[in-house]
């Protein structure tokens, strides 16, 4: 190979450096390797503090969303304002017989089923509900349903029936309605326990006072109609995992009450009930649902809320005579599902709005009847 053996000649001519150029080199390569390492180093240093600067900066941007965090919550905790309702202590049930009926009415608003129930074991009245079911934490959470004003505003003349009537008859409704059953006995054990369980409730509520968190909250009207097509979405992402496909619920092991209770069908409240009005089913589900919510921790907009009640409340469920239901028709609720009504407006517009025309409607017409 006569190539290769020329190019080995050639590197061997090169002619060798002397001493002197040899120290040179020498230093010159320190120089370059000296150069490189302090490079070396000072990026080293400089990342160090970058990085050091930016777990800063991301701290301090912790600590900042952190207040932030905290200072909503402060503000949500304001939004419940201090005279806002409140059950009374535990402590001022009395220790005697009165008490004990007290307890004894709490009992059968948490237990209603087992009691009154379809196997109750004082009567069999009523289709397998609690009140509790509807009524929170046995009626006793804020926006939760609850009884706080329940006992100050009785007796009074009742807008759906048109007469007086009594603290026990709106008990009865809700027995006749939300649980689609019987008239219990009212001077019975049982309701007159009920009565005193929300007598002691409400002992602390001023008569015509609005308590704060009383009730349901009362959401905004939406410019439209609440939409059942929308309201399926939502049942089946927030509601369909406890309440069930055809929404049914759960019953317990026991088969006495339910873990998670009907919104439709046999055994749900009838179209004569107070969740069959759209007002009252969405602004139950604002601070209520999914089970666990809370004010101020709605989880739902509004929107959602009466979409998902008008989905449920197009399911088929008991039916409830109700011709004479509000028999003074300026007192009917608008959202009330059947007529007649005193505007002009179809009874499909006052089940799932738009509300406001109508309330606009009324107020027009009100404002005129005083002219007169
Ligand atoms: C399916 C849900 C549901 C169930 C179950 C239910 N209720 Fe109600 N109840 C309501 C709704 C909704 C209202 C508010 C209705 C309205 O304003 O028209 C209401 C209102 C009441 C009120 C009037 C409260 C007030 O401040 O004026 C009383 C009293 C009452 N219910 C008692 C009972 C009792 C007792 C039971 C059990 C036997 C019961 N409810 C079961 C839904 C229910
Ligand atoms: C994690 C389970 C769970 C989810 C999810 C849930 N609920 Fe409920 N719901 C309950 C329970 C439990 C009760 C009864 C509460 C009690 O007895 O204390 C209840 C009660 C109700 C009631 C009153 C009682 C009745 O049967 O009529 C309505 C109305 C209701 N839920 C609607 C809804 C809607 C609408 C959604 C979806 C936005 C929803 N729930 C999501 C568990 C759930």
């Amino acid at each position: 190979m006569p190539h290769l053996s020329t190019k080995l000649a050639i590197v061997n001519e090169e002619p060798k450096p002397n001493e002197t150029e040899r120290t040179l080199i020498y230093t010159a390569k320190s120089i370059v390797l000296v150069a490189l390492l302090f490079i070396l180093c000072s990026l080293i240093g400089m990342s160090v503090y970058f990085w050091k600067d930016s777990s800063g900066q991301l701290k301090s941007a912790n600590t900042a969303a952190v207040a932030a965090e905290n200072a909503k919550a402060v503000e949500k905790v304001n939004l419940i304002p201090t005279d806002a309702w409140k059950a009374p202590e535990e402590s001022t049930i009395p220790d005697n017989e009165y008490g004990n009926m007290i307890r004894y009415g709490r009992e059968l608003i948490k237990n209603t089923a087992k009691y009154l129930g379809p196997n109750g074991s004082v009567a069999r009245i009523s289709n397998g509900m609690n009140c509790q079911n509807c009524h929170l934490e046995a009626g006793t959470k804020t926006f939760g349903n609850n009884y706080s004003v329940f006992f100050a505003s009785y007796p009074k003349k009742s807008a759906r029936s048109g007469k007086m009537a009594d603290a026990t008859e709106r008990i009865a409704d809700c027995f006749q309605r939300s649980l689609n059953g019987k008239v219990p006995e009212l001077s019975g054990k049982e309701v007159q326990a009920m009565l005193a369980y929300m007598k002691w409730l409400g002992s602390e509520q001023e008569k015509g006072k609005a308590a704060f968190g009383s009730g349901t909250e009362k959401l905004k009207y939406m410019d439209r109609a609440a939409d059942p097509q929308k309201g399926l979405l939502v049942y089946q992402n927030k509601c369909q995992s406890c309440h069930g496909q055809h929404g049914e619920g759960i019953k317990a092991e026991d088969q006495q009450a339910y873990v998670y209770p009907p919104l439709w069908g046999a055994h749900s409240y009838n179209d004569g009930a107070g969740m069959y009005r759209l007002n009252n089913f969405a602004g139950f589900v604002k601070n209520n649902m999914p089970f666990g919510v809370r004010y101020p921790d709605a989880q739902l907009t509004d929107e959602e809320c009466w979409d998902v009640a008008a989905f449920v409340n197009t399911q088929p469920r008991p039916h409830k005579e109700q011709a004479q239901d509000y028999p003074d028709r300026s007192v009917k609720p608008i959202d009330a599902p059947y007529g007649p009504y005193l505007d002009k407006f179809s009874e499909q517009q006052h089940k799932y709005g738009p509300f406001t025309p109508i309330v606009l409607a009324l107020k027009e017409m009100e404002s005129k009847s005083d002219l007169k």
